[in-house]
Order: structure tokens, then sequence, then C-alpha cells
């Protein structure tokens, strides 16, 4: 059959989407959005949707912004592309000291990349680094967390703590561990929020002494865990896990791809949230608002200056890409931190957030809702069965998509995570926006809840 010129449905079978089921590749139905402006994406009918995800938690500014359209084509005039082995560019060393400027603890040194797998991948990379210059090339264990999402590299993904995400691919295992995620909802039954910490904390500590303090060699954790579900760990968590880090000389990697550049109302969560002061953090999305690809992972002086000097003598860095610090790129982050520092854009996040999670939580009252949780502006929803036993799946494997579908008719787009919906819409939002978004998702999970009590799915 020949494609015509308009009709993009016999055109899909040239594109493999990420997290494409292949057995329906290339007749999975696909919304096609043509254009954004602001908080709203438009489809090819014109039809306007809230962008409930902020694309894919990265559009802080919103969508459709001239000036930074303007700011890619006037960079790209000047010098679209240098390389960046034994040169520079100007935006990109103007970004990493802003970065340096804006980053917790003595994160001051930015080593850029292509986006947040690229950002992990060179974390890792880096700590082995760290270990072979220190003369300790056993230490190279690395602790995640289960519901964790890293990226889709080899490495990024090996530390990918979902396991239905597991299948098919091949992963390393050996130097790669799991403990469990800090699901406050999902804790034991009884358990306090105080008792869940210290049980938390004494499993990592239980862990590091099982693959032995002298082979362990990093924690790896975002300050909430974003793809898994919106899961903001308990009060004293993180603090804990970076303390024993500290104890067991452990480098603590701070993902903040999804949570830094605004998302909790600061340019980072890791210190002025959660109050640690991670050893390598990892960047991308928000600090370009999604209009190009970038990412980056910042480095500790206190970490760099162990194996620089007389350590670092005849040792080179041989990582990096091509787009390292690309020009067009790190001007428009630049442009992107500039709006949102002269918008007051955190300050805007701190003070719609709580209102956000407060309208969110009214969704309580619906019986197939068991857990409205969320900081700032990230949150999910989550469906289960009843809310005694927790229980996710036998109601629908796929609420979230039924969820999503009935949002997409009214005019939201949520994020489905099988049995639950994230949210984390453009940090521009407003009240008004927000009573609209949420009303939307009461009336979205309404009529999921009468399609599956209505297939015998679910008798609430
Ligand atoms: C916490 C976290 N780390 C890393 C990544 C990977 O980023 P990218 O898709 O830009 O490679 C993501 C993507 O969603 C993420 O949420």
């Amino acid at each position: 059959m020949t494609a015509q010129p308009n009709d993009l449905t016999a055109k899909f079978r040239h594109l493999l989407h990420p997290w494409e089921h292949l057995g329906s590749h290339p007749t999975q139905n696909r919304l096609l959005i043509e254009r954004g402006e602001g908080v709203f994406v438009y489809d090819r009918e014109g039809r306007k949707l809230y962008d409930g995800p902020a694309g894919m938690w990265c559009m802080q500014i919103g969508h459709g912004r001239k000036e930074i359209a303007e700011t890619m084509a006037e960079q790209a005039l000047k010098l679209a592309y240098y390389s960046p082995w034994g040169l520079g560019n100007v935006p990109a060393t103007e970004l990493a000291a802003k970065l340096a400027s804006l980053s917790p603890g003595d994160c001051n040194t930015v080593l850029f990349t292509t986006g947040g797998s690229t950002a992990v991948d060179t974390a890792l990379r880096f700590v082995s680094l760290y270990n072979n210059v220190k003369g300790r090339p056993e230490k190279k264990h690395i602790i995640s967390r289960e519901a964790a999402y890293h990226g889709s590299t080899y490495l990024s993904a090996s530390c990918t703590g979902k396991d239905r995400e597991k299948n098919f691919f091949d992963f390393e295992t050996g130097r790669i561990h799991r403990i469990s995620s800090p699901d406050p909802y999902r804790r034991p039954a009884g358990m306090s929020l105080e008792a869940f910490t210290a049980h938390l904390l004494a499993e990592f500590e239980a862990k590091i002494l099982e693959i032995g303090p002298d082979k362990a060699a990093a924690f790896i954790a975002e300050p909430i865990q974003a793809s898994g579900g919106v899961i903001v760990p308990p009060p004293g968590y993180l603090k804990g896990m970076h303390a024993l880090c500290r104890k067991h000389d452990l480098l603590y990697i701070s993902d903040e791809v999804v949570t830094a550049f605004g998302r909790l109302g600061h340019w980072f969560a890791s210190e002025e949230v959660f109050g640690i002061q991670p050893d390598i953090v990892t960047v991308a999305k928000g600090i370009t608002s999604g209009y190009v690809p970038l990412g980056a992972a910042l480095v500790s002086d206190r970490v760099l200056e162990e194996i620089k000097g007389e350590k670092g003598q005849g040792v080179n860095f041989y990582h990096g890409y091509t787009y390292f610090g690309h020009p067009v790129a790190t001007a428009v982050a630049l442009k992107n931190i500039e709006i949102m520092e002269r918008e007051h854009i955190l300050e805007h996040v701190r003070e719609v957030g709580p209102y956000f999670q407060a309208q969110l939580r009214t969704l309580s009252d619906i019986p197939i809702v068991g857990d409205v949780r969320g900081m700032g502006l990230m949150a999910c929803v989550e469906c289960v069965i009843s809310r005694d036993s927790k229980e996710p799946l036998k109601l629908d494997k796929a609420i979230g998509r039924r969820i999503d579908e009935h949002a997409e008719r009214l005019g939201l787009i949520v994020r489905p995570l099988i049995n639950m919906c994230v949210l984390s819409p453009p940090l521009i939002v407003t009240r008004s926006q927000i009573d609209e978004i949420v009303e939307i998702l009461r009336k979205s999970i309404l009529l999921a809840m009468d399609d599956v009590r209505r297939e015998g799915l679910w008798q609430g």
C-alpha cells in the first residue's frame, strides 16, 4: 500500500517507539501531537489537550516559547557545533558555571551528556574510574532500588528496578544490587513511618555489609522515584541513606533527571528539599524545558580532588560524547534558566504545588483510588481493587490506560502506568487550570470505574 502524503497512520510502521508492544506494532493507535502552547498541546484535528505529564516530565516553562526558538536560531547561525575535544564554546562554559552556582553542595564540575540515560551512564563510569585511580579495583558494586528508573543505556537500564521492564533484554547483574523501594503506601501493615525508615536503613546497611564495604562503590537514587509511581520516601530516609554512604565510603549519586529544575520548587531537590549533599548529581529534561536534548552529571569537588593532582598523573578521562556541551543545547538551557528566574517560576511552584497536591487528594473519595501522593508539581493516583488488600492487578492491569483514554477524550493527557496515573504539568500551570485538570481526572476515573464494573473486573 502506498501511503498518501497526509496519511501518517500508514507510516507508523517505520517507527518503533519506546516501550512499544512488538505484537501490536505498527498498528498501535497513536495520538499525534502537532502543536503546543503554554500548558496545552493540540492534535492534528486541532483538539486542545492539557499536557498533564509536561511531555515526559520536561516542559517546565511550557510549550511554544518564542524566545527559546529565537535563541536556537541565533546560536545555530553563530555556531551550531564545534568539537569539545580540546576546544570549548561560550554557552557550554557559561552554563557549566551557572549550574555550579545552583547545584547542591560542592557539585561544581559539569560533564555534559545528551540526556538522562547518558548522564547516569557517565556517573556510573565515573565511579569505576574513581575507584580504579584510588587503587581499589574491587570497589565497583552499585546499589539501586526496586521501582527505580535510571535510563535506557546498558548500565543505566541495569540500575532500573522495574521487573516488568527487564524482560527480553540483557542486563549487568553481577555488580548491580537492588534493595526495596521506600514506598510508604506499601510498607508492611501496621508499621509506623519511623519504623519503616529504620527498616529500610537497616536493609541498606545489611546489603552493604553483604557485598562488603571494600566492594560496594555507590548508591544511586532518585530523590522521589518518578516513573516508579512518584514515590515520596518517608521522613529521614534520604538523610539516613546518605549517612550510611558516608559511613561505608560509598559515593551517593542523586538522579535528579526529573526533580531538578523546579519540579519541587527548587533548582535541585537533594539539598534544598531533602537536606543531602550528593557526590554526583544527574540532570536532563527540565534543564532545557525539553526544547532540545541535553543532560549532565555534576561531580563534587571533594571526590574529584581525591583523584586529581599526583594521583591523576597519567590518567585521562576517556569518556564523552560528540555533542558534549552542544552550543545550541547549552544556549537554550541558559535561556531556559533565565526565563525561570525572570518569571519567578520556582516561587510559583512553591505556591501552587501544595494546592495541586490538595486538589488531587480530593479524588481519594473514589472507591478504586487507593493512594494519592506526590510533592510540588509531581503526583500519582494509584488505583486498587480494594483499599484493604491494596491489590493492584486483579482490577485490570491497564486501568491507567483506560483512565488516560477517557481523559484524552475530555481534554487531558495523563501518563498511565499500569494501575497508576502520573501527573507532572508544566510548571507555569495556574490554580484554575489545576481545578480543571482535577475535574477531568475525576470524571475519567469514574468512567473507567464504570467500565471495569460493567466488564465484571471489579465488584465495587
Ligand atoms: C530519574 C530518571 N533518570 C534517567 C532517565 C533517563 O533519561 P533520558 O530518557 O533522557 O535518557 C529518566 C527518564 O525518564 C528518569 O526519569
